[in-house]
This record gives C-alpha cells, sequence and structure tokens, in this order.
C-alpha cells in the first residue's frame, strides 16, 4: 500500500480524459480485421422472422447470473447474482436481474391469479389482473437489494467477484398501482396500522410492513422495463417496497392483510434480523442504508489492456434518496477523487460514476464511497464492525477494495 502514493499517473488522474487519444494505437498496416472481407459480410444474415423475442449475441454469452457453489445447497432455496461487472448506465436487463426464491419459481396462470385485501378494512375485496389494469399507474425506477447482499463479506474479504460480493441488487423501471389506490378502495379501519403481503408460491413468503409506508411510495406492479414481470420476478404482481429490503418485496403476490401489530413471521424474526456483537437482535431493519461498489476493475473484469488511460466505473444507491457524489481512490485512500457522475439520479434508484485516470502499471488499492442525499457517507468496514459487530450476515454497505497488480489482475481484499 505504501508504494502506491504520490505518483503522478495518479495525481493527474482527473485530467487523464484528454490525454485519452494517446493510449490508442495508431492503425495498424495489414491487420486482417480490416483488410479480409468477414463472413458476416459473405452472405446474407437472419431476416426479421428469425427473433420475435430477442437475445444478446452469441458474444455475451459469458454474460449471465451465476450463482456461487457452496452457498447452493439447493437452487430452489437460494441466489443467483447480478452480473454488475458486464453491465453500464443504471438499468439492469430482466434477464440478469438476480434472483432470491425460498420455494423456486412459481410458474403463475395471470388469468388464476387474484390479490386479495383483507383483515381490519371495511370491505375485504379481491381483484383479478384485470381489474388492477383500471386502476391508475404509475412508472418508476428503483432498486432491489438482498438485505443479504455483501453478507458473506462481514468477517473478511472473501467472494472473488463484485457479482458474488455485491450482486444481490437490480435495478429497473417498475410499472404499477400504487398501493394506497387499492387500501383506499377496501377502507383501511382506524385500528389498521400494519399490512402483511403474502406470495402465492410454495413459500407462501409474508412480512409486516407498517401501513405508512404502504400508503406511501410502495406500487403493485405487473411491468418491469416495459416488458411483463419475468416468472423469477414475481409475475404477474409483485409488491415494489422502495429503498426498503428485497424480502419485502412480496413476489406472486396473492394476498394482503391488515392488522393491528406486526405479525413476527419468520422473515422478520429468525431471518433479515441483525444479530449484534453483544447477541441481542436488532428489531427490524428497513431501510438500506447508501453503499456502492466499483465495477469494473475488479476481479472478475481485469484491466487487460496494460498501462495507460483506463476507466474506473461503478453504481451508487441509497434507501434514503438519490446519490450527489461517490468518492473513488486508487491508493487505498490516502488520496480522495471526486467521481463523475453519469445518467439520471432518481431517489432510491442505482446511480452510474466514472473515474478516467492514468494507470502508471503500479500496483493499486481501488475503493469508492457513497454520499447520499441525507448527508449520510458510506461507512469503512472498521466503522460498520464498531457499531454491528460480525456476527450479521445482513445490510453490510461497507466500502470495498479491491487491489490491483501489475499486471492488471484484481483481488477481493480489506485494508484497516
Ligand atoms: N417473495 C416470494 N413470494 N417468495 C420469495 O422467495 N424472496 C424475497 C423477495 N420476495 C421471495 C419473495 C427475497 S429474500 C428477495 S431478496 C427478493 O424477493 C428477491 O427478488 P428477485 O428475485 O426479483 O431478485
Ligand atoms: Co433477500
Amino acid at each position: 500500500m505504501a508504494n502506491s502514493t504520490t505518483r503522478r499517473g495518479l495525481l493527474k488522474g482527473g485530467l487523464a480524459v484528454s490525454a485519452g487519444l494517446a493510449g490508442t494505437k495508431a492503425m495498424a498496416a495489414g491487420d486482417p480485421a480490416i483488410t479480409e472481407v468477414q463472413d458476416w459480410a459473405q452472405s446474407l444474415g437472419e431476416g426479421v422472422d428469425a427473433r420475435p423475442y430477442g437475445s444478446p449475441s452469441g458474444f455475451e454469452a459469458h454474460v449471465k447470473r451465476r450463482n456461487v457453489e457452496w452457498l447452493t445447497a439447493d437452487p430452489v432455496s437460494s441466489v443467483n447474482f447480478t452480473p454488475l461487472h458486464e453491465l453500464d448506465g443504471i438499468i439492469t436487463p430482466n434477464g440478469l436481474c438476480f434472483e432470491r426464491h425460498h420455494a423456486g419459481i412459481a410458474e403463475v396462470d395471470p388469468g388464476l391469479h387474484r390479490l386479495m385485501i383483507n383483515g381490519l378494512v371495511d370491505t375485504p375485496l379481491v381483484f383479478t389482473m384485470s381489474d388492477l389494469m383500471r386502476f391508475p399507474r404509475e412508472n418508476r425506477v428503483y432498486f432491489l437489494e438482498c438485505a443479504a447482499n455483501t453478507g458473506m463479506e462481514w468477517r473478511g474479504a472473501q467472494l472473488n467477484g463484485c457479482q458474488f460480493t455485491h450482486g444481490m441488487i437490480h435495478n429497473v423501471m417498475y410499472t404499477g398501482v400504487p398501493l394506497r389506490y387499492v387500501l383506499e378502495e377496501a377502507g383501511v379501519k382506524t385500528a389498521g396500522k400494519w399490512i402483511l403481503p403474502e406470495g402465492a408460491d410454495a413459500s407462501a413468503m409474508t412480512r409486516s410492513i407498517p401501513l405508512e409506508k404502504a400508503l406511501d411510495d410502495c406500487l403493485l406492479a405487473f411491468k418491469m422495463n416495459g416488458e411483463a414481470l419475468r416468472p423469477e420476478q414475481g409475475y404477474p404482481l409483485r409488491l415494489v417496497v422502495p429503498g426498503w429490503e428485497g424480502n419485502m418485496w412480496v413476489k406472486w403476490l396473492r394476498r394482503i392483510e391488515v392488522g393491528d401489530q406486526p405479525w413476527h413471521h419468520r422473515e422478520e424474526t429468525s431471518k433479515y434480523t441483525d444479530l449484534l456483537a453483544d447477541g441481542q437482535a436488532r428489531r427490524f431493519t428497513w431501510e438500506m442504508d447508501a453503499k456502492s461498489v466499483i465495477t469494473n476493475p475488479s476481479p472478475q473484469a481485469p484491466i487487460l489492456h496494460g498501462p495507460g488511460p483506463t476507466v474506473l466505473t461503478g453504481v451508487a444507491w441509497s434507501g434514503r434518496g438519490s446519490i450527489p457524489r461517490v468518492d473513488v481512490t486508487i491508493d487505498g485512500g490516502m488520496n480522495w477523487h471526486q467521481a463523475r457522475m453519469s445518467g439520471p439520479s432518481f431517489d432510491k434508484s442505482m446511480h452510474r460514476f466514472y473515474y478516467e485516470f492514468d494507470w502508471d502499471g503500479s500496483p493499486l488499492l481501488l475503493q469508492s464511497r457513497a454520499h447520499d442525499s441525507t448527508g449520510y457517507v458510506q461507512p469503512t468496514k472498521t466503522q460498520l464492525r464498531e457499531v454491528r459487530g460480525v456476527n450479521s450476515i445482513y445490510h453490510n454497505n461497507a466500502i470495498q477494495t479491491w487491489a490491483i497488480d501489475e499486471k492488471g489482475r484484481a483481488e477481493n481484499v480489506e485494508v484497516s
């Protein structure tokens, strides 16, 4: 770490954009990629009837959700991860959104799907999908992060790649009906203070959510990025709970009960609660604190081009608002630089940042630090452990470090 400071290349990092062209090779004489007529130019390609619902180029076959074998005792109650290092911008393509199921993917027939509202309401109601489509809709972009994202990193650097350390997140545009409209239609009784959404899958997952949140910004979503929800994301209907932990976003949503107190079911007691250093568990941690990660370079996306102009990029998000600022360091925290934000900035949505610098070929320690619109700053691992201990597997939003060696290879490490 000591030998990675005060190098000229690092200090002039902010100016590297103008040096960009210097790293580009002059035209090579006799390059067969230019001089030869490639296969794809020698015959006609497929017609417009070949791909009625498109899929990515075969050259992108490595871009996929992946799981971790030792975390996957049985794939029907497990997780796979979004390949963050292969993506750019802020929107996650539907086919790459990580999946977390407690009882596999329910294949629900939308014609037979019903949403029931019962409990402390004036009129218990049942909606078909087409009933729901007659309420006014809204379009909003939100991240969904599982509370267990980065959960394997509490005690030390463990999984080697941002897909595995940070890939339990996706960010899409939802189309849906504000939950408030449907609750107002049923008429919540004065004693009603909580809701209990329930899934139609074999896990019948339930979570207690305060009525205040339900009436604020929750959506009954049926579209993501313009198309129908994918089966793995809860087709035909899922609850969107902006900024709050992913477990509350009940998929295949079939029922919402209104009650006067939380139910304390499995997912909010033995799971998704934070065990602290003194053995006490924190009751309910709903909002996801500000967090960021550098996606490139990273262990699955090493620097392959050698010294010279280098693009560093990553994502940041906060369950409490937007991300006006991200700082990055390439020397393990000795010098911090303000990253360049690019792309739309929405509350409770992913943000994209870049930092272009001139790599001199020596080892680096890369970190990013998010600031959210409330003024909160993403903590170091040491700061987080001081408050939370290391017993939890949930809600780890600490700063992540990637070490880069002379060959541009990256590794998950910790610096104190
Ligand atoms: N809803 C139902 N019905 N069944 C589930 O297993 N998993 C929850 C939540 N909603 C789950 C569910 C968890 S723990 C998370 S993190 C998110 O859905 C994952 O959403 P995704 O599969 O779209 O990534
Ligand atoms: Co989860």
